[in-house]
């Protein structure tokens, strides 16, 4: 099969599979380890906290993200159209899916083609792709959707699950190097559900990315999804890898480049967690591409508002009037 249908065939299967079979990790991304102290007299007005922050310099109405999920077959084009306006009405960072589908492909870029006003948008490649594809090719993609910045997904553990999977990663470090040095816009640097160690966080910050998304185990395992679609050595390694929690502090203590927490987190009081923990922003991926499915209803913006909430209610019950008073509040 044509290797740009064959990444088509197998994005549609990623997204069946995530939506209706079980593909979380078996153990939890660690956050249930970190306790806030309570508050019983909070003396804030929870209507007055402030959630606002800034994200590689842009300001955000709070520190959330849909993490970068789909793009590049026929279906991808709705759920990304309505993930993206979630996000920009609820003034929070959206990322788009593997973009190099588009690459091979130019009709294809419309499925990524959210563009809206004001909306923090991240384009997205994976880093082993990087050794084929030259730094103006890539600089397309970003154009190509006007991004503010471009995600750079590390996988090696998916890939080695998959039979058809890239397993040679050498170089992988130096073309991040180059990409970071030439592209227009910042580069952040995420893991898809195994986790970010403080070796490679601080490789990253050497190679120049603006940003790293930890995504650690706790959530999504795209070990189990690859065991659903062709058994292989899938199961195995379903839950490998370094819980969210632990990647997140590991890095805060090697790096100074802000960090993106994802990875099992399911609610506010765990973005309220990874903010205390060091992360800038708290991100999820699979919790809002299920809400998409309900038909009728804005069940992502409603997602998104129930996230707000919970980091909200967080703040207030932590005395937390804002997202800097969060980052030092008082743990158990
Ligand atoms: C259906 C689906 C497709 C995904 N595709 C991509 C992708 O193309 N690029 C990427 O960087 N991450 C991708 N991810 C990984 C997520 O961005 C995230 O790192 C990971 O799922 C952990 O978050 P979660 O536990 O909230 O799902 C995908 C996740 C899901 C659920």
């Amino acid at each position: 099969m044509d290797p740009v249908m064959q990444t088509e065939k197998r994005k549609g299967e990623h997204v069946d599979i995530v939506m209706h079979r079980d593909v979380e990790t078996r153990v939890t991304n660690g956050f249930e380890r970190v306790r806030f102290s309570h508050y019983a007299l909070p003396e804030l007005d929870y209507s007055k906290i402030s959630m606002k922050s800034t994200f590689l310099g842009r300001e955000l109405k709070a520190p959330l993200m849909i993490t970068g999920m789909t793009g590049g077959y026929p279906d991808a084009e709705k759920i990304n159209r309505e993930l993206a306006a979630a996000c920009a009405e609820e003034g929070i960072i959206f990322a788009v899916g593997s973009q190099r589908a588009m690459l091979e492909h130019r009709e294809l870029a419309r499925t990524y083609d959210v563009r809206q006003p004001n909306l923090f948008l991240c384009g997205n490649i994976g880093g082993y792709q990087l050794k084929n594809y030259s730094v103006k090719q890539v600089q397309s993609l970003v154009d190509g959707i006007k991004a503010t910045a471009l995600c750079v997904h590390l996988n090696p553990l998916q890939e080695a699950v998959q039979p058809e999977g890239d397993k040679d990663w050498t170089g992988v470090l130096q073309k991040i190097a180059e990409l970071c040095d030439s592209l227009s816009v910042p580069v952040i640097v995420k893991e898809v559900g195994a986790g970010i160690n403080a070796d490679v966080a601080k490789e990253l910050q050497k190679a120049g990315c603006s940003a790293i998304d930890v995504s650690g185990v706790g959530g999504t395992s795209w070990s189990a999804v690859e065991h659903y679609r062709h058994g292989f050595s899938g199961d195995v390694f379903r839950d490998f890898g370094i819980p969210t929690a632990d990647a997140l502090q590991q890095c805060a203590n090697a790096v100074k480049i802000p960090l993106i927490a994802s990875g099992g987190i399911r609610n506010g009081l765990e973005v309220a967690i990874a903010i205390r923990l060091g992360a800038t922003i708290g991100g999820a991926a699979s919790p809002f591409i299920k809400a998409q499915q309900t038909d009728g209803t804005p069940a992502v913006r409603l997602l998104i508002q129930k996230f707000k909430h919970e980091l909200r209610t967080a703040m207030l019950l932590t005395r937390s009037k804002d997202v800097a008073s969060l980052k030092k509040a008082k743990l158990l």
